[in-house]
């Protein structure tokens, strides 16, 4: 049988707890505590669900391979991404609303070298709005594909079967997962579509890009959870975008 177990989570900074609390010890938050339940799986086996075994390698029997970066078409965001976009990798573009990402982003779909398809998934703007948008800079690409959605599920399928070179998540905050029951933005379920990205797209190779509101008050909050998927880089163009 499988067995459930509880824990309450902090809103603000994902801190758990086994009880609820009206304040959280590591923000100081008030009432940003929710009960999240943790299913426990039936399956203890050691065996993997489609019955394969995870088995270590020797080291030196790996060949290094150099890592595949593929330009952005901005030469200054290359740099800060350390020579480009990472094959397979998973970067984060944060800044404040109305700083200009969608607009970059659009930019990095249009100039981004390689074959294969562009997704940008946005659940803030329309299909007819980002067009408005690729019209204005003079984009027309046909390898940029349009996907208006927030559940993260659908969204994570479209992209197994689109398969592209790219994916944009625009932007985190408005996607969803039914796996979790707190509200869209909130710190787990951030961590939650991150986590979920990042398996479909490390598994198929695919590089992606997700982009983060990043609001004035909560700024140190928020990306303390992104942080947690890897490193912070400042700035680009003197703007406050930030990649990780
Ligand atoms: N490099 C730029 N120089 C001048 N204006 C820009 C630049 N990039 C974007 N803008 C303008 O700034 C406004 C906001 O841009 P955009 O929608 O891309 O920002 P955003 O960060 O995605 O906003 P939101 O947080 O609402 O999603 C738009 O009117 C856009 O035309
Ligand atoms: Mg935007
Ligand atoms: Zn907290």
């Amino acid at each position: 049988m499988a067995k459930s177990k509880t824990v309450f989570v902090c809103n603000e900074c994902g801190y758990e707890s086994g009880k609820w609390l009206g304040k959280c010890p590591a923000c100081n938050s008030w009432n940003s505590f929710y009960e999240q339940k943790i299913v426990e799986t039936k399956n203890n086996s050691l065996l993997q669900s489609d019955g394969k075994v995870a088995t270590p390698q020797s080291l030196n029997s790996y060949e290094a391979k150099e890592t595949i970066r593929t330009n952005t078409g901005f030469q200054e965001l290359d740099r800060v991404l350390g020579g480009g976009l990472v094959k397979g990798s998973l970067v984060l573009l944060g800044g404040e609303p109305g700083i200009g990402k969608s607009t970059l982003i659009l930019q990095i779909c249009d100039k981004i070298n390689g074959d294969g398809k562009v997704l940008y998934v946005s659940g803030e703007e329309s299909a007819e709005q980002i067009k408005l948008r690729a019209d204005r800079l003079g984009i027309n690409n046909e390898d940029i594909l349009f996907l208006g959605e927030t559940n993260i599920e659908l969204v994570n399928q479209a992209i197994i079967n689109v398969n592209p070179k790219l994916v944009i998540i625009d932007s985190i905050q408005t996607m969803y997962s039914e796996e979790i029951t707190a509200a869209a933005g909130s710190v787990s379920q951030v961590r939650e579509i991150t986590s979920q990205v990042m398996r479909v797209c490390k598994s198929k190779g695919i590089t992606t890009i997700i982009i983060g509101h990043v609001t004035k008050e909560r700024k140190h909050r928020r990306t303390k959870s992104f942080r947690a998927h890897g490193r912070y880089c400042p700035i680009f163009r003197g703007r406050k975008i930030f990649f990780l």
